[in-house]
């Protein structure tokens, strides 16, 4: 009998990512339309002396592990609820992009829940394990849900949305990586005496997703944390640049950045799209992903 449990979690984009003025607990109301997309990180569980995690991968490095690592708060918080201890080994394997605006963190708590979840048999519901999910953090949820969804309130208020067939990307890592907390701070400070109005989610975005219409999506793509992200890393308008030329449909910074998205129109555009950003010598790496992808899976099931 197998003693571990492991777990898929795919990446997102935010196609639509609008964002109101700041809130009294310091967050941001958020009309955030997330796509999850096929980069996935893996996180296994099997019982431990004591809770602890590891990790491999091309950025396994940039990875924290300690208690601050989302996955040992998931495996903590499961095992508060169920009073039992969360002696757990975590192990990770990362391909989605740390500190990238592609919810990688979040992606690893959504599957140390689940997987801990699996393996400890609590029985809890996925009411409770969204429940958990939000209070780990804003985008946690919509890692465990997968698919496309709006997601309200901080983000972490979710609607799943209808996906009417396959959306294309391709995706440039940056050199470094941005914080988010500094991306929302730039936003407040870009916007300071602007009157910030209220997010409202995007009909013909919606629309488009629900067609399955890459032409139509193109064209209502939006994310209010750009000019912020753009601001604090001026070298990604030469990446968005560089993919734009390349044919892309259209090119934008992936929730806070830095990694940039590129939707294209089918996968050989995206082959084509992926060689220029890599010849073009302005992005780490480039990665092809199709949309939509499911949410936090667990493997053997
Ligand atoms: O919820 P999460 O921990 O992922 O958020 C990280 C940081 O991003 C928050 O501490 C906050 O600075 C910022 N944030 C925000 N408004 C949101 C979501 C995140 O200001 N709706």
């Amino acid at each position: 009998m197998s003693v571990s449990v492991t777990v898929r979690v795919p990446a997102k984009v935010n196609v639509q990512l609008s964002v109101g003025g700041v809130r009294a607990d310091g967050f941001h109301d958020l009309a955030n339309v997330f796509l999850a997309v096929g980069l996935y990180d893996e996180v296994t569980v099997t019982p431990s002396d004591t809770l602890r995690v590891t990790c491999a991968g091309p950025d396994a490095a940039q990875v924290p592990l300690d208690r601050t690592n989302l996955a040992a708060r998931a495996a903590e918080a499961l095992a508060a609820r169920y009073g039992r201890d969360a002696n757990v080994h975590l192990h990770i394997a990362k391909d989605i992009p740390v500190a990238g605006g592609m919810a990688g963190g979040s992606a690893d708590g959504a599957g140390a829940l689940l997987a801990c979840d699996a393996l400890w048999g609590t029985g809890a519901s996925r009411g409770e394990l969204l429940d958990i999910c939000a209070e780990l953090g804003s985008d946690v949820p919509f890692s465990l849900v997968g698919g496309a969804a709006l997601g309200t309130g901080r983000g972490e208020r979710l609607t799943v949305l209808d996906v009417g067939g396959a959306f294309h990307w391709v995706f440039a890592m940056a050199a470094r990586g941005l914080s988010t907390p500094a991306v929302f701070r730039e936003f407040d400070r870009l916007g300071a005496g602007r009157d910030i109005p209220e997010p409202v989610a995007s009909a013909d975005l919606i629309d488009a997703l629900a067609k399955g219409d890459p032409d139509a999506l193109a064209a209502t793509v939006s994310n209010d944390l750009q000019a912020a992200a753009l601001s604090l890393f001026p070298e990604l308008a030469a990446t968005l640049a560089a993919g734009r030329a390349a044919g892309a449909l259209t090119a934008l910074v992936s929730g806070s950045g830095p990694t940039t998205a590129f939707l294209v129109p089918d996968a050989g555009s995206a082959e084509r799209v992926a060689r220029a950003l890599r010849d073009s010598g302005t992005c780490r790496t480039v990665r092809t992903a199709p949309a939509p992808a499911p949410g936090a899976t667990v493997l053997g099931d």
